[in-house]
């Protein structure tokens, strides 16, 4: 099933435990507004190259739209419109006042040099810029893109509407951009670990992880529960598998990756087949890689107790069916990696406020952001009598139809 089958189908069954006006239910899903902009630039040798890009406005109901803009050969408009809706939800679970957007560029970045891919950027800004902004549209970076092309889209904007650093999140600090963004989704997803493992007697100390991903969702998660005491046992990216059973030491395979070495080269581990990775004995497995990973085939054999998604759409529906039936409690994606979208709420606010935070306070509020979403998801799951991806989709879904009734939708 792809990823807008699974969330539509993940929203429908919400919107029928809430009981939602069919007519409010269909119109949550219809987006505000997609945008096709054909770019075409000139390449480094002269040659003309033309590129589609798109922009999906999901929901305004709850403030200005919020999603990340992504440069990958198979951007498609439907992946494009599913992600828009789940950061419609996300944002909303997360209690930050933002709606959801998502966008990107059909190209393959690393076929691009660095000017070609300036130039692509922003002749983008100039065909969107009156369709985002401060308080419309808010990008951030995704797959494929990163603080340097949001420093491209707040330059391209600020020439036709004035220095806008709020534009964009994820920028460089000099820029304007918040400290501990960078960490954010990772952090976020440790904090998340510890709720729900204290919801069950446990904690991250004493616990086993396996991770699957070491960018920057999973290699900051893996520092993160390291620090606190956890035994990271196996990990695993594009490029192979590892493991050790004592607990990997995470700040020296950090050093290892930031020196340009293969997981398969650390020394101070197994290698392992990559399919095992999911499926290896531990407590806490936290796919940070792909979509999908998690499927009909490998579901059955997970002997992991808890599931965290760092990725988003790591489990597909059939896999959710499977690992409920196995008693797996799995944290879903739409609150689990929600630390990086909080943490660019607190870069939009600093900006608007012309005030930068200490990396401590913003620590320290995404903490408090990722308990009382922890919180808020927990009491839904009772009140509707449903599991956690439910229950974070009924809040979010909740919240996002008061704020749509309150404004008057049907006038
Ligand atoms: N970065 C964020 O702030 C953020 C926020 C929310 C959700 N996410 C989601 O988290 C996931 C990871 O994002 P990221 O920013 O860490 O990306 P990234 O590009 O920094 O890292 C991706 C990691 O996945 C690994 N990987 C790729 N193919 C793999 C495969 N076949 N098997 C095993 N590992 C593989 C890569 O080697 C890399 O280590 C994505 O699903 C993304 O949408 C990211």
């Amino acid at each position: 099933m792809n990823a807008l089958a699974a969330t539509s189908r993940n929203f429908r069954q919400a919107a029928r435990l809430l009981g939602l006006d069919p007519k409010l239910e269909k119109s949550l899903l219809i987006p505000f507004r997609e945008i096709k902009v054909e770019c075409t630039i000139p390449k480094d040798d002269g040659t003309l190259a033309s590129f589609v890009g798109f922009r999906v406005q999901h929901d305004n109901s709850r403030g200005p739209m919020k999603g990340g803009i992504r440069y990958h050969p198979e951007v498609d408009p439907d992946e494009v419109n599913a992600l828009a809706q789940l950061m419609t939800w996300k944002t909303a679970v997360a209690a930050v006042p933002y709606g959801g957007a998502k966008g990107g560029i059909g190209c393959s970045p690393g076929e691009l040099s660095r000017s070609e891919l300036e130039r692509l950027t922003r002749v983008f800004t100039q065909k969107i810029h009156d369709l985002i902004g401060t308080h419309t549209d808010v990008p951030a970076p995704d797959m494929g893109t990163n603080s340097q092309t949001m420093a491209w889209i707040l330059d391209e904007y600020s020439k036709f509407h004035g220095h806008s650093p709020a534009v964009v999140t994820g920028k460089p600090i000099d820029l304007g951009g918040s400290l501990g963004r960078d960490a954010a989704t990772g952090r976020g997803v440790m904090y998340a670990t510890e709720a729900l493992l204290a919801e069950h007697g446990k904690s991250i100390s004493g616990s086993t992880f396996v991770i699957q991903g070491f960018g920057n969702v999973g290699s900051w998660a893996a520092q993160l529960i390291h620090e606190k005491g956890g035994k990271v046992i196996a990990l695993g990216d594009a490029t192979g598998s590892i493991r050790n059973k004592d607990g990997l030491d995470i700040p020296a395979l950090m050093k290892h990756r930031n020196e340009g070495g293969a997981l398969k080269d650390f020394h101070d581990a197994q290698v392992i087949d990559s399919a095992e990775l999911l499926v290896h004995q531990c407590d806490v497995l936290i796919p940070c890689a792909l979509g999908g990973v998690l499927n009909r085939e490998n579901a059955p054999h997970v002997k992991a107790k808890f599931i965290i998604e760092g990725a988003n759409h790591p489990t597909d529906p059939e896999a959710d069916e499977i690992l409920a039936k196995k008693g797996v409690t799995l944290l879903p994606d739409i609150y689990a990696n929600s630390g990086g979208v909080i943490v660019s709420y607190f870069e939009w606010v600093q900006n608007i406020q012309g005030f930068m935070w200490d990396e401590e306070k913003v620590n320290m509020e995404l903490h408090k952001y990722m308990n009382s979403a922890f919180d808020h998801i927990k009491a839904m799951c009772k009140s509707q009598d449903c599991n956690l991806r439910m229950g974070a989709f009924t809040l979010g879904v909740s919240r996002v139809a008061r704020a749509t009734l309150l404004r008057g939708w049907e006038a």
